[in-house]
């Protein structure tokens, strides 16, 4: 009996060893779970970046930076998809799908955003920035933090402001000189308050369309004339319908560059750190090149494109001013004086 006993119990174990042995050379794919190489790429972080605008223009190319710089800080566990040219979501979607999780990072205009954040309608104001060094010391300095934090309300996190430049004026009419040229013509503009008003104190009609669509309605000649950095009017071909243009750089375009904050919460503290420092890189380079890409296209469109340039002269920009003073009036009745002056004082 005893002997019996045993044998059965040797019987059993012998059975679990034989299960156990050929479980594994019947499901070898088991043991790849622990290849470090498979892990790694099961846990890579997408993040999938919507824009509008074309590859090379300052927000185009700060995008494929900033995706570049994300990888190598992160050792390839966060990949940056960036989708450029509206291909995913034109700038009248974006924010949406940036809110509902399908995307997680865009960077729309700040005019584009005024809608949410109201306060910053005050950087559409015209004759604002001084200079690109102006803009510089606005965006990446303390004032940048404290505009940014606007966004915090809405569930969003900013990360950062990016530049394009200095906005100039085209027209398929006439020269843009004296205020008395706008009269009666309409202008494309982005979404925003000042913007409007800004065309409406010129004697202009203002109509706000979405960038995807600025090609194809000035093609059809939808509208007279429009507002846009050189960048934008080169990358996208504009001046072929605009043959008038006046250097004015009556307004910037900047770009607030956010993610969508339940997706922030949900990485890794160490993996922001590293997000972190690639926008902090990517924004200072970006800041160079959007001035340097602005005076290298504008001498491409001289050599190439069949259009009058003109340089608004300190007079002439005199009598825009006086035009646009009921604006800046109205602003200090609804917006921070504080900031306004934060904003006029900032020096690089
Ligand atoms: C525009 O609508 O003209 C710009 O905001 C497009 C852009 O993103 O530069």
């Amino acid at each position: 009996m005893k002997h019996f006993i045993i044998a059965s119990l040797l019987t059993i174990l012998g059975l679990i060893v034989f299960i156990l042995v050929d479980t594994e050379t019947i499901f070898p794919q088991e043991k790849m779970t622990v290849d470090e190489e498979q892990h790694g790429l099961k846990e890579q972080i997408h993040i999938v970046f919507s824009h509008v605008v074309a590859e090379n223009t300052p927000k185009g190319l700060a995008a494929q930076k900033f995706a570049e710089l994300v990888y190598e800080k992160t050792g390839g566990r966060v990949k940056v998809e960036v989708y450029p040219n509206g291909i995913l979501y034109s700038d009248t979607e974006e924010l949406k799908a940036l809110n509902a999780g399908e995307i997680q990072m865009i960077a729309p205009s700040y005019s584009n955003m005024t809608e949410v954040v109201p306060e910053w309608r005050i950087l559409d104001l015209p004759f604002l920035f001084r200079d690109y060094d102006h803009a510089k010391a606005v965006f990446t300095g303390e004032t940048g933090k404290e505009l940014l934090q606007f966004l915090d309300n809405n569930n969003m996190k900013g990360l950062a402001f990016w530049s394009n430049g200095f906005k100039q004026m085209t027209s398929s009419v006439h020269p843009l000189r004296e205020p008395v040229d706008f009269k009666n013509l309409t202008f494309r503009v982005m979404s925003g308050d000042i913007l409007k008003r800004q065309f409406q104190l010129l004697g202009a009609k203002p109509v706000t369309a979405s960038f995807t669509d600025v090609y194809s309605s000035l093609e059809n000649h939808q509208f007279d004339g429009q507002e846009n950095t050189i960048s934008n009017i080169y990358s996208k071909g504009l001046y072929q319908f605009q043959p008038h243009l006046t250097l004015s750089n009556h307004g910037y375009l900047g770009y607030s560059v956010i993610i969508n904050s339940e997706f922030w919460n949900s990485i890794p503290a160490v993996i922001q750190k590293q997000i972190i420092e690639a926008m902090h890189e990517t924004t200072l380079w970006n800041m160079e090149e959007s001035k340097k890409m602005n005076e290298a296209q504008l001498e491409k469109m001289k050599e190439q494109a069949d259009i009058s340039i003109y340089e608004l002269s300190n007079d002439s920009k005199a009598r825009w001013m006086t035009k646009f003073q009921p604006l800046y009036q109205e602003v200090e009745r609804y917006m921070s004086q504080e900031l306004l002056n934060q904003i006029r004082k900032s020096t690089y």
